[in-house]
């Protein structure tokens, strides 16, 4: 069984260039799953709005949501290092809002690190909860919870003065004390530039090479259906096998194919014992 991975493998890892794989997982099968294959790292993502619970975005997701489903994960990977994703409304009030919610993550859901989006304008957020002793990702480039501001889940750094901010925002993120940062859907050229300029491990989603990869699970494998970003790999078609296996129950339901004798439990006392029985209820 792998060791889980600490701060100090994470930061050795970079040094020696080998990348991070990480992938997204709300839920106790996926969880294990991910850890039998051997992931570096797991995030428990407010993504777990839209892809597990049906919304059209990540802003209607709670910390209880988050919390159960960290809890699953946790359940499924107890040896993997976890990142529980603060979510909308967690951490925008205040600086004790969200050493508050971080700590919650923590104590109730045994997490390793959280995460939260954001640079330059959430910089004290990041502080005060790194001065709680609680280990942070930050998130920069394409941060869905504010995609309203942002015109929509769109690339981010693709002109010189966009790409300002999003190096900002890095540099913040670095001086706030995050021990590594996600840069989501930048241009590679961008990513190569902060990867060189930062101390701490950088990661990406849809960003192009740095330290690491993460990837949304229900996406690589095929199961989340509404849209598909183009930086998704599909490395398995699930929705496609888990319809055709429901099809497939359905018509032999109907049929009275299944159950068969195989998938039944079989009497051990002697049938007359049994007719016995059924006549002393006629
Ligand atoms: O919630 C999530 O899965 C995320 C990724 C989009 C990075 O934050």
């Amino acid at each position: 069984m792998a060791k889980k991975k600490s701060i100090l493998d994470l930061v050795k890892m970079k040094k020696a260039g080998e990348q991070v794989a990480w992938i997204t997982a709300y839920d106790y099968p996926t969880a294990m799953f991910a850890e039998a294959a051997g992931m570096d790292m797991l995030l428990v993502g407010d993504s777990l709005g839209m892809v597990t619970l049906g919304y059209s975005g990540t802003i209607p997701v709670t910390m209880e949501d988050c919390i159960s489903h960290c809890q699953a994960v946790r359940r499924g990977a107890p040896n993997t290092w976890i990142i529980g994703d603060m979510p909308f409304g967690s951490y925008q009030s205040s600086d004790e809002q969200a050493v508050d919610n971080a700590v919650r993550f923590m104590k109730e859901a045994d997490t390793d690190c959280i995460k939260l989006e954001g640079g330059v304008r959430i910089q004290s957020r990041i502080r005060a909860i790194t001065d709680a002793g609680i280990p942070v990702i930050g998130h920069i480039g394409l941060t869905p919870q504010s995609s309203g501001q942002l015109g929509g889940f769109k690339a981010q750094g693709r002109t010189v003065e966009n790409a300002r901010g999003v190096i900002e925002d890095a540099l913040a993120v670095q001086e706030a004390g995050a021990f590594s940062i996600l840069v989501e859907a930048v241009p590679p050229e961008l990513t190569e530039f902060i990867t060189k300029k930062l101390d701490i491990p950088v990661y990406s989603i849809g960003a192009g090479a740095c330290d690491g990869q993460l990837l949304i699970s229900s996406d690589m494998v095929g199961k989340f259906q509404a849209f598909t970003p183009k930086f998704v790999k599909k490395y398995a078609e699930v929705a496609e096998v888990e319809t055709n296996a429901y099809k497939q129950y359905i018509k032999e339901v109907k049929e009275g194919v299944f159950p068969s004798d195989d998938y039944v439990y079989h009497i051990t006392d002697p049938i007359e014992e049994f007719e016995k029985l059924f006549k002393e209820f006629d």
